[in-house]
């Protein structure tokens, strides 16, 4: 009791909240009905047993991870709406999420930044799960503008909406925020590991993180935050990594390693992605942030050898190309708060099966990948990439 007196008395601020949560469970939808209204009371109770949205705005549903995450929620739980806002960039495909019931799934085309949409959109909505973003290095690095604009104010017209109609909010963002580490250095990045963003794209996306936090302190908005790392799998675009190996393989053209091909990254299926957003935005603690990683780290030459072995290529059979300016050297998760408090674990632990479900996905839907292939391999000739 003393500690709940002491946790009014701070003007339930979100830590004494979250450690009169952790204390008196029972005095929890108390505590959540003075914080956010009786308005809300109803669905606050709920939260205590986990919280259950109705209708969520997916933003970025139409991206590679964001759409992934739309199909999981579609498969998995029926029962919830989902509208997805994208603006549909070059990374952004409505043909990501077709075939999903329309009865369930709604596109919105349009900005997060455009402050009078979200007015109209945000209203319906019990939760917003951010994905939306500029989320490529290379074109930060040629390009930067696009990133502060969607990552940075985006994400604050997102925040603001949410504020107003006082709506759940998880931001997606990225293990990257941390900087690198060293190839020779046993540590990975937990939650307390400090914010060291490297390029443009990375930085717009600490800017964010920063935001949400700013956010939940002192508006008290209902936020999670998730930093996760390297995802693979489905409707990647054909820019990064492991879509562009693969299709260039398959167009007959060799593959591109940067620099000495030894930089690291912790690999992790997008499936395993959505099930942890799901769970952090279900069940997760308001105001924390939650690492996401599947203990799946590979330097990127061994990465490309088992592509091109797995394509029946030689392992060699690849070019050299000049490196990425200020590349990071080696990204790891340590996602031990996200499995113990939450009971999360990644399913595709086999990366090697992973991969070769991938490829034949990409073999099978060259009709999908075909139409950006040419235009990202002339962009990235002029980078000498
Ligand atoms: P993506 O580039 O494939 O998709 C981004 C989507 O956002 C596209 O559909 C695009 O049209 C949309 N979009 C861009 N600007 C918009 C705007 N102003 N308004 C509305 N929609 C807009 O990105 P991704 O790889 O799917 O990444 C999704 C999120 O996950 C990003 O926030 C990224 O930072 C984060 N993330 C990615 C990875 C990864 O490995 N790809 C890992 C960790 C975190
Ligand atoms: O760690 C999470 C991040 O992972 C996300 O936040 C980003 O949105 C996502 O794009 C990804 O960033 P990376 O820069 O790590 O991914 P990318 O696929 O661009 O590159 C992976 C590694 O492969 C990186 O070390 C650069 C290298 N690379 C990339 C390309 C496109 C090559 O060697 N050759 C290439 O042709």
């Amino acid at each position: 009791l003393p500690c709940l007196v002491a946790a009014i008395r701070c003007g339930w601020a979100n830590r004494s909240r979250r450690y009169a949560i952790q204390v008196f469970p029972s005095l929890c939808a108390f505590v959540c009905i003075r914080n956010v209204g009786i308005g809300k009371a109803v669905a606050e109770t709920v939260s205590e047993q986990g919280f259950k949205p109705k209708h969520i705005l997916v933003t970025g549903g139409c991206g590679f991870i964001g759409a992934n995450f739309v199909r999981y929620v579609a498969r998995n739980h029926p029962d919830v709406h989902i509208t997805v806002l994208d603006k549909l960039t070059y990374a952004g495909n409505p043909a990501n999420i077709d075939g999903l019931p329309q009865s369930q799934v709604e596109l919105v085309i349009g900005d997060i930044c455009d402050a009078s949409l979200l007015e109209r959109i945000v209203p319906g909505c019990d939760a917003i799960v951010h994905f939306a973003a500029e989320s490529h290095n290379d074109n930060s690095i040629f390009d930067p503008e696009p990133f502060i604009r969607t990552n940075v104010e985006g994400t604050m017209r997102l925040l603001e909406a949410a504020r107003k109609y006082d709506v759940r909010f998880h931001h997606i963002s990225t293990d990257e925020v941390y900087g690198d580490l060293a190839l020779d250095d046993p540590a990975r990045f937990d939650e307390n590991s400090p914010y060291r963003p490297s390029s443009p794209y990375s930085a717009s996306k600490a800017a964010s993180d920063h935001l949400v936090r700013a956010w939940t302190r002192t508006y008290g908005l209902r936020a999670t935050i998730s930093n996760c790392s390297n995802n693979y799998g489905p409707y990647q675009h054909v820019e990064k990594f492991i879509p562009r190996q693969i299709t260039s393989i398959l167009e007959g053209a060799r593959p591109k390693l940067y620099g000495t091909g030894e930089n690291v990254r912790d690999w992790i299926h997008t499936e395993d992605h959505s099930s942890a957003v799901w769970d952090i935005l279900t069940k997760g603690r308001m105001g924390e942030t939650y690492l996401i990683g599947a203990d799946g780290e590979r330097n990127n030459i061994t990465v490309l050898r088992m592509i091109l072995e797995a394509m029946g290529k030689d392992p060699d059979d690849f070019d050299w190309v000049r490196d990425r300016p200020g590349h990071d050297r080696r990204y790891a998760i340590d996602s031990t708060k996200l499995r113990r408090e939450l009971g999360w674990e990644p399913r595709h632990t086999d990366f090697a099966e992973g991969l070769r479900q991938t490829i034949d996905w990409y073999v099978a839907n060259e009709a999908w990948w075909r139409p950006a292939k040419a235009a990202t391999e002339a962009r990235y000739a002029k980078q000498g990439q």
